[in-house]
This record gives structure tokens, sequence and C-alpha cells, in this order.
């Protein structure tokens, strides 16, 4: 039998992980099933003690699980511990990691070819899914890195726990009214592109030429890519970023790191398509 993988979260219906990590598998001759399970929202331990009992190698975690799945696992990263997220489990260890960051941090490097070394950066958001990219972040040794969010408290905290990772990284938590100018790289790490609320900072945070990333895809994605493009910024969805974190979620399980860049190209195609 296939080796069994999976995603779980709620809900999970509309996710591309099964294809993505269907095209690794095939491309790198790795026999093994990555299907979708949806838990309960108070089920999440019984779901994934389910799953192990049943076999199961691995998880994928997504909304809104992932700080429950860090205080699951008997050992985590330490990325995954300044986080207090977890997104990817090893059943047979107990293992948890998280691998948004570094994929977020790839994307921008590798897939959209702009170096964070040295740069200015500018993290938008508080939550989970900001918490899983400040450690990667802070290790591609940014010049600056500030973290604006709506409620500051929140980016206060998020900025103290990862002052031991920050080395020479100027590292600051403000409010998004107030949080500076000129960065070269603006990431959207809140939900406010899917609610369709106004965009949280002011324009004068794009530098020239500057990168724009909301980590969402499709039309949750364009309410910050259209108003970054309008302002002369180049605009990227966080579909490379999903592409990438799959990827070494796939190299911690099976040893091996899939080439990532004919799948997104792929996954790029299906989705305009899916949308013509
Ligand atoms: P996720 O795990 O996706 O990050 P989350 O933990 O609920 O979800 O965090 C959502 C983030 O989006 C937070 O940073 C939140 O700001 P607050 O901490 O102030 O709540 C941010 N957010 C949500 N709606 C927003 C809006 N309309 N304007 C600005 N920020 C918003």
């Amino acid at each position: 039998m296939s080796d069994r993988y999976a995603l779980v979260g709620n809900p999970v219906a509309h996710s591309k992980s099964p294809w993505i990590h269907a095209e690794f598998a095939r491309a790198s001759s790795q026999d093994l099933d990555y299907g979708l399970l949806e838990s309960p929202l108070d089920g999440f331990a019984a779901t994934v003690q389910r799953f192990r009992a049943a076999g199961g190698k691995g998880l994928n975690v997504t909304l809104p699980f992932k700080q429950e799945a860090f205080r699951l696992c008997r050992t985590v990263s330490e990325r995954a511990r300044r986080a207090q997220a977890v997104n990817t489990l090893v059943l047979e260890t107990g293992f948890g990691d998280n691998t948004d960051g570094i994929g977020l941090v790839r994307d921008i490097e590798r897939n959209a070819g702009v170096p964070l070394a040295g740069a200015r950066v500018l993290l938008i958001g508080a939550g989970g899914a900001a918490a899983g990219a400040l450690g990667p972040l802070l290790a591609a040794a940014p010049a600056l890195l500030v973290v604006a969010n709506r409620t500051v408290a929140k980016a206060q905290a998020l900025v103290e726990r990862h002052r031991g990772a920050a080395g020479g990284v100027e590292l600051s938590a403000r409010a998004p009214g107030d949080c500076g100018s000129g960065f070269d790289v603006v990431v959207n790490a809140t939900a406010s592109s899917l609610q369709g609320a106004e965009i949280p900072v002011d324009s004068r945070v794009l530098g020239p030429g500057a990168l724009a990333l909301d980590m969402m895809y499709g039309p949750a994605a364009q309410g910050f890519i259209g108003w970054a493009q309008a302002r002369g910024a180049r605009g990227r969805d966080g579909l490379g970023m999903l592409v990438e974190q799959a990827a070494e979620a796939f190299a911690l399980w099976r040893g091996v790191t899939p080439d990532t860049a004919p799948v997104l190209a792929a996954l790029r195609e299906r989705l305009s398509a899916a949308s013509r």
C-alpha cells in the first residue's frame, strides 16, 4: 500500500495540496497517496490520532488548527516554536515543523528573484500567517523588518518572541498607519483582502520597484495586488509560497527535494484556465 499523507483543516475542500503533492510524487517516483481530511472544529486531536492509527505517515495542517497542532507535538523545530504554529506533522515521531515561512522566503528569493539580504521588509499582520513567516524572514538577514498590525500589542508579542532570532536585523512592531516608508518587500499576511477591507497601510510603504506579495491567491489576493500595482509596485500572490511550503514538507517526509518550478507553472496554468 502507498504511504498515506493528508491535509487536515476545516474547510479543506478547495485545497490545491493533493494536486501539488501528487505532482511532486510523480516527478520523484515516490509511492504515496495525499488526501484531504476535514476535521470537526472540536475534534482535531482525535482526527489526527485516527489517521495515525490507520497508518498515516504525515499531515499538513491548515486553518484553524495550526496552533492546536503545535500544542500536540512531542518535539518541534525552532521556527515552529517561535511561530507557536505547526503546518507539518511527522506522525511516527510526533515532530512538528512550520514550512510556511521558508516557503515564503524561497518564493521571494528564487521565484520572484528578489534578494532579502540587506533589504527593507514590511510584514503586515500578526496572526498565524505572519507568525509562521517571521523566523525565516529574519534568517534571510534583511537590514530592517517591521511588523505592522492593527492590534499593535499582537505585533509586539510576536516581535518579542523572535528577538533571539533577529541577529543584526533591525526588528520592530508598529501600527499600520505609522510603519515607515520605502520598503523593498511588503508582505500582506492579514485577512484584509479576503474581507474586502481597506488596505491597512499607506502607499508610501512601497519603495521604487517594490515587491508586494499577498499570502493568499485567487480573488482573495486581488485587492492588495491591484492596490500595489496601481502604485507602481510588482504584485505577487501566494501561489509560489504554497508550492514551496509543500516542497519543504515533502522533503521532510520523503528525504527528496522536489523541483518546484514546473509544478508552480502548471498550477498557475490550471488556475487561469479554470477562471477563463
Ligand atoms: P491568520 O492565521 O490567517 O493569520 P488570524 O490569526 O485570525 O489569521 O490573523 C488575522 C490577521 O489579519 C491579524 O493580523 C488581524 O489583525 P488583528 O490582530 O488586529 O486582528 C488582521 N486583520 C484581519 N482583518 C483586518 C482588517 N480588516 N484590517 C487590518 N488587519 C486585519
